[in-house]
């Protein structure tokens, strides 16, 4: 097998984006576009990969990481000029060199595959992938010889009407001999309507000097959309969306409506996990075995072990355990650590807390910035009085207490071993363990004073 290099064209700005954001960095199931295809080059064998960056390439860069190679193009004078920024990195090494874009986020390692295989069965100096486009609009036309073999490539931009009809498209994919891509290079000239250097250009350079060119057109014509501006991006998230799900599902995930169901592409999910409609599932998310998400729920960037059920409620950069109970209705917020056997029902805010094993807080609680012992009951409408308008503090809870309802519990403060706290406290002092805590006004009943006031 010759060496292999890969060179990705990351420097545009993406102005028809119209965003803040350079459009390789823009998400796409959570993951920026530029980080898929890096992903996907990666699962090719490759000796050597290459990034070219401008435009953010500080960001792309640090995106990206120690698994490429970046080179700069401080101008952005096209894709030709785009590759010619490796050209001192690459121009004498022999072996083949795969052009990829940063904004064809489907791509996959399959395809990038098939098109090397190709290339290197037609003994090719170059090789595009190809794909056929129900509408071509926005895309370099393949225009074809009489007798089928590629002339030349034609930017829509350029393209006169009868090259407008054509539905083959450049996918912006390229497969070269390196020598040859280099020595070609050279002669592309920026004579065209954007007055850009095209990399394209490269392969009526070849053949008109007889070179080999292949075209490679590929069936999942879906995988080679090019992203230009949002209408794209949203059809590339629905694209990847529904390949992520289809992934899930075939591992034994049961998804009730994948159309509604949003998972991040880095999300891990167990078997018999049940993923209900109206769920998004965001970042680095790991749930465990045979779970009960949603409806309507968000878990972002959370690990959630086995059998546990999650129903219109939202947990964010939180543990939490197996056959937990979680909503409907309920806020788990970040550094939340959630025991096995934990209920937190409805209308109940968690924030920074530790909850341990078998515990509850099953109805109309705020408990922030707390340490929660095993088997506590916490009340409806108990709350941790964490703020006193400058600083949070800490609320600690032991074991077995029973908090009764609607009780203040006002940090810094701790509730022992055991210890109950009588409805309706506001709790200033420690509660020492299987003490008994009352702290509120006591009642006063006046016999017969009710009548007296109806009358
Ligand atoms: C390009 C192709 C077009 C193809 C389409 C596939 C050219 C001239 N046209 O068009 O034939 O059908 O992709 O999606 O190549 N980039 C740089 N530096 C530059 C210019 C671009 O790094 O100077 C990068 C961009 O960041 C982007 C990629 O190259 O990732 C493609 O550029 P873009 O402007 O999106 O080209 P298209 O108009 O989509
Ligand atoms: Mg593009």
């Amino acid at each position: 097998m010759s060496n292999r290099y890969a060179i990705i064209l990351a420097a545009g700005q993406g102005t028809r984006m119209k965003s803040k954001l350079y459009k390789v960095l823009h998400p796409v199931c959570g993951k920026p576009m530029v980080e898929h295809v890096l992903e996907q080059v990666k699962h090719v064998n490759m000796s050597e990969v290459v990034t070219v960056v401008g435009h953010g390439a500080e960001l792309v860069q640090a995106q990206l990481g120690e698994r490429s190679e970046f080179v700069l193009q401080a101008e952005q004078l096209g894709t030709a000029h785009a590759v010619m920024q490796a050209k001192d990195r690459l121009q004498n090494k022999d072996g083949i060199t795969l052009v990829v874009c940063g904004d064809t986020p489907l791509i996959t390692a399959e395809t990038m595959s098939s098109l090397i295989q190709h290339h290197e069965e037609q003994q090719a100096k170059a090789t595009i992938l190809t794909a056929h486009q129900e509408n071509p609009a926005g895309y370099g036309r393949i225009i074809r010889d009489e007798a089928g073999l590629v002339k030349r490539i034609v930017e829509h931009k350029d393209a006169n009407d009868e090259e407008l009809a054509v539905q083959e498209v450049n996918t912006g994919t390229y497969c070269f001999d390196n020598r040859a891509l280099f020595e070609a290079l050279d002669k592309v000239n920026n004579d065209n309507v954007q007055g850009e250097y095209y990399l394209p250009d490269v392969i009526e350079i070849l053949q008109s000097e007889g070179e080999t060119i292949g075209a490679f057109q590929t069936p999942l014509g879906s995988e080679t959309l090019g992203v230009n501006d949002r209408v794209a991006l949203s059809q590339a998230e629905r694209l990847m969306k529904a390949r992520i799900n289809e992934q899930h599902m075939r591992n034994g995930v049961s998804l009730i409506d994948p159309e509604n169901t949003y998972i991040s592409s880095e999300a891990v999910i167990g078997r018999d996990t049940v993923i209900y409609p109206g769920t998004v599932i965001l970042g680095k998310t790991t749930i465990g075995e045979d779970c009960i998400i949603g409806p309507n729920s968000e878990v972002k960037d959370s690990k959630i072990v086995d059998r546990t059920t999650v129903k219109q409620s939202v947990v964010h950069d939180s543990d939490v355990g197996s056959d937990v109970n979680i909503g409907p209705f309920a806020h788990i917020r970040p550094q939340s650590a959630i025991a096995d056997e934990v209920k937190i029902g409805n209308f109940v805010e968690i924030k920074k807390a530790n909850f341990g094993k078998g515990s509850k807080a099953s109805h109309l609680s705020y408990i922030g910035d707390a340490e929660v012992g095993a088997n506590v009951n916490i009340g409806c409408g108990s709350i941790t009085v964490n703020y006193d308008g400058k600083n949070k503090h800490l609320t600690t809870i032991e074991d077995n207490v029973f908090i009764g309802c609607n009780s203040n519990l006002v940090a810094p403060v701790t509730v022992g071993k055991g210890a109950y706290v009588a409805a309706g406290s506001t709790i200033t002092k420690n509660v020492p363990g299987e003490a008994l805590s009352i702290a509120r006004a006591r009642q006063e009943n006046k016999e017969g004073y009710a009548s007296k006031l109806n009358k």
